[in-house]
């Protein structure tokens, strides 16, 4: 069976539906069908966070949100529980040239936005590259931002295959999936968290229902006929409602007494009905976390496993080792 590896960075706030279309429901989409591993690069969120409390938190709600999507097969790890994995990105940063480094999108655009930026930055796509190739994942699932990251690490598998003259390293698998829909916010832009238009997925019922309220509708009248297809609400829920449902709402809409009050509360109940299971888990959660840090021992385990197979025969190979 094929094996699959993604990774999350643990900086944001929280998870928002945008995010689990666009990143998490494809995921455990693959899982029905790969070994499928989700870790969670936590040495990376350095570059950026420098507020140890915040990174705590921020690492702990992700980690609940995740556990409380994706089904137990699929592995969750902890980048910064694996005991080799910056010696690694080291040896392979031996073998990078610098003027591959110097190419990097995400480096151009660090020092377009600031000019005083880390050297964690500059080196970031060598230690993404480590995640990649330490575990012999042969399929990395990532968004089209990451496609640049994706081949450096190719490219720095290689390089070390060549200069050593051995075939150690497996070249990545970038798998773009080019047919995610972009899942539209409150305003009917892009959701995302920068627009401040994103409904979070594990927020409080009352939280929930203010947001929904406030998705931007047209101003007709409660006894106008409104086009269900030319509606922010609408949008959302055809995400959630089964096809027949739809047909119902957008019926509804097409009435004189169905005003887009109605069609919020129609989204609310789908948005619980459809997450109420992860919801209910992620508040359990937040009381016990001993499943959570169970299934997480139990990854970091098993990654380490791997990654140390990997790197004692790497130390052989450069010659530090014998
Ligand atoms: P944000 O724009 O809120 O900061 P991120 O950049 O952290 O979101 O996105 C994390 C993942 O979620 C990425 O894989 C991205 O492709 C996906 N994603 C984010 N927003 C959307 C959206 N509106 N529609 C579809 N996928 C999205
Ligand atoms: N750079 C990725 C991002 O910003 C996160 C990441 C780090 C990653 N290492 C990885 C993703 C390895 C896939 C595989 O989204």
């Amino acid at each position: 069976m094929k094996k699959i590896l993604t990774g999350i960075k643990p900086t944001g706030s929280g998870m928002h539906i945008g995010n689990y279309f666009g990143a998490v429901l494809p995921l455990i989409e693959l899982s029905k069908k790969y070994d499928t591993t989700l870790f969670i690069p936590d040495y990376h969120s350095l570059t950026s966070v420098h507020d140890g409390d915040i990174l705590t938190q921020n690492k702990a709600r992700m980690l609940r949100e995740y556990i409380s999507l994706l089904p137990k097969n699929v592995r969750i790890f902890e980048q910064s529980k694996i005991d080799h994995i910056n010696n690694m990105a080291w040896v392979l940063s031996s073998v990078t040239p610098y003027s591959l480094m110097l190419r990097a999108h995400s480096f151009k655009d660090a020092q377009n936005k600031n000019s005083d930026i880390n050297m964690a930055i500059f080196n970031y796509p060598i230690l993404m590259a480590a995640d990649i190739i330490s575990y012999d994942f042969d399929i990395v699932p990532v968004g089209k931002d990451q496609k640049q990251h994706l081949e450096f690490a190719r490219d720095i598998a290689g390089n070390f295959n060549r200069t050593y003259g051995v075939d150690f390293f497996k070249l990545p698998e970038p798998h773009i999936d080019e047919t995610v829909m972009t899942i539209p916010g409150t305003d009917g832009r892009k959701m995302s968290k920068s627009y401040n238009n994103h409904i979070w997925i594990f927020d409080d019922e009352k939280t929930l229902k203010k947001k929904i309220m406030s998705i931007v509708t047209g101003s007709e009248w409660l006894d106008d006929p409104k086009d269900p297809e030319n509606c922010n609400v609408f949008a959302l829920i055809k995400l959630f409602a089964s096809e027949e449902k739809q047909t119902e709402i957008a019926q509804k809409y097409r009435e004189w007494w169905y005003g887009y009050g109605h069609a919020k509360l129609e989204l609310l109940d789908l948005i619980l009905q459809y997450f109420s299971e992860a919801r209910a888990k992620y508040q359990a959660l937040e009381k016990d976390d001993n499943e959570l840090q169970h299934r997480l021992e139990k990854g970091n385990h098993e990654a380490n496993e791997m990654a140390t197979q990997k790197y004692t025969q790497l130390m052989h190979i450069v010659g530090l080792w014998k």
